[in-house]
């Protein structure tokens, strides 16, 4: 008698064990796939954060502050696009030799200096405006690389002519590469009217 209720006991005390155990690794298993969701999502954000890259040129600074101002406020890469034999140096120089050019309609040729671009959607290209127009080294940009499926948001600056202006010509060489192309922004130092712009775009860092 006294030995089937010590093996009741035992069993009893068995199955309690077995059940703790279980829940302990049940518990632990919870846990650990919540952790590691979060990581994942982290990890996608980590990732969203850098699919943007900005692009732009700039001969005498202003379109380079155009673009390190707008670096940091999205955090996107940056990178300096520049004509693989430098202009001459001096405004009237370079301007001469921009003017044939665009009279000529030549694209000169580019340094082949840019990450590779299938790890961004979003790209944003600067430039000075010049003559109403993007500079031509905008048209070698997107003869010698591919910008299907991507975004394009231009910006530029000038001394007083409109991004509109340079638009039409945008939105047609980007959709000739397969681009979404959308409205630009010209920079003209207000940082609070370029905050509104980036935040329209979704292209704010969350802490901006
Ligand atoms: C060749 C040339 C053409 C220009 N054409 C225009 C123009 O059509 N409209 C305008 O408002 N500014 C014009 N500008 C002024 C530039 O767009 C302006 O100074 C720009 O901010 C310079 O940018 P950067 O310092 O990045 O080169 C022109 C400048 C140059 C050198």
């Amino acid at each position: 008698m006294a030995a089937n209720f010590l093996d009741r006991e035992v069993k009893h005390m068995k199955f309690k064990w077995r059940w703790l155990v279980t829940m302990l690794i049940v518990g632990l298993m919870v846990t650990g796939s919540l952790v590691g969701l979060g990581q994942s999502r982290y990890a996608k954000a980590a990732t969203k954060g850098n699919r943007t890259l900005i692009i732009y040129f700039s001969m005498s600074g202003t379109t380079k502050q155009a673009a390190q101002q707008i670096q940091k406020y999205t955090g996107a890469d940056i990178v300096r696009l520049q004509r693989a034999t430098p202009y001459p140096k001096g405004y009237d120089n370079y301007a001469k030799v921009a003017d044939r050019e665009r009279r000529q309609g030549t694209h000169p040729a580019i340094k082949r200096n840019l990450p590779n671009l299938s790890r961004y959607d979003t790209v944003l290209i600067g430039f000075p405006t010049w003559w109403q127009q993007p500079p031509m080294v905008i048209h070698t940009l997107f003869d010698d690389y591919d910008f299907s499926g991507k975004t394009i948001i231009p910006f530029t600056t000038s001394m007083s002519t409109p991004m509109k202006n340079s638009m039409s010509t945008m939105r047609q060489i980007g959709q000739a590469d397969g681009a979404t192309v959308k409205n630009g922004f010209r920079y003209d130092d207000n940082n609070a009217a370029l905050k509104k712009f980036l935040r329209k775009n979704h292209l704010l860092k969350s802490q901006q």
